[in-house]
């Protein structure tokens, strides 16, 4: 069965790998494991863990701003896609956000990565700008944006 929680220190490795092969792929190893763990240790950032039994099958790495919260890490295992588990990491997040007064999520994401695109985008991201070589200077970023106040007008922006 799936579970939701915070990572715990012995968790930073098999974040580290995980993130290394779905999400850095031709782009080195930027998420290697100490600076994972600094992020499960840091007060301003949370990072939190879907399980399946007690392998990893998903995780998401959000720092809290004032009014704005950065998510910097979003995967989810090729065999547990498609089933809400990344829709389940983001709503884990938000909640905490919204707790804490936050009044937007912000990303980026590689412009090539058209199935995140899509997911974010049905998820109510709206893409605001592209940041041509952002990845070490041979790929460019899409900045997505989230207004999740709730009752609130959406943030205005441009879209692409
Ligand atoms: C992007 C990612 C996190 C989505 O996780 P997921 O758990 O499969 O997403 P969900 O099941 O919650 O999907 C919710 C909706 O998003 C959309 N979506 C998700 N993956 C999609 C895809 N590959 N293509 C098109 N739409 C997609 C769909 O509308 C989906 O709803 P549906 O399955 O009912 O059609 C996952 O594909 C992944 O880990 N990709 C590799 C790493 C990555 O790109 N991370 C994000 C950038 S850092």
């Amino acid at each position: 069965m799936l579970r939701l929680r915070l990572a715990k220190s012995a968790d930073a490795r098999e974040i580290a790998e995980l993130s290394r092969d779905l999400v850095d792929a031709g782009l080195g190893w930027t998420w290697h494991p100490q600076r994972v763990l600094r992020s499960i240790r840091a007060r301003e950032t949370n990072v939190v863990v879907a399980t399946d039994e007690d392998r990893i099958a998903g995780f998401a790495i959000m720092d809290y701003g004032e009014t704005r919260a950065h998510l910097t890490l979003l995967a989810v295992t090729p065999m547990h896609r498609r089933q809400g588990v990344g829709t389940k990491l983001l709503a884990w997040h938000e909640e905490a956000a919204l707790a804490a007064g936050i009044e937007a999520i912000e990303l980026e994401l590689r412009a090539s990565n058209h199935a995140a695109r899509r997911f974010y985008q049905r998820l109510g991201f709206v893409e605001f700008a592209l940041v041509r070589g952002y990845y070490q200077g041979v790929e460019a970023a899409v900045r997505m944006v989230r207004d999740i106040r709730r009752n609130a007008r959406a943030i205005k922006v441009e879209p692409l």
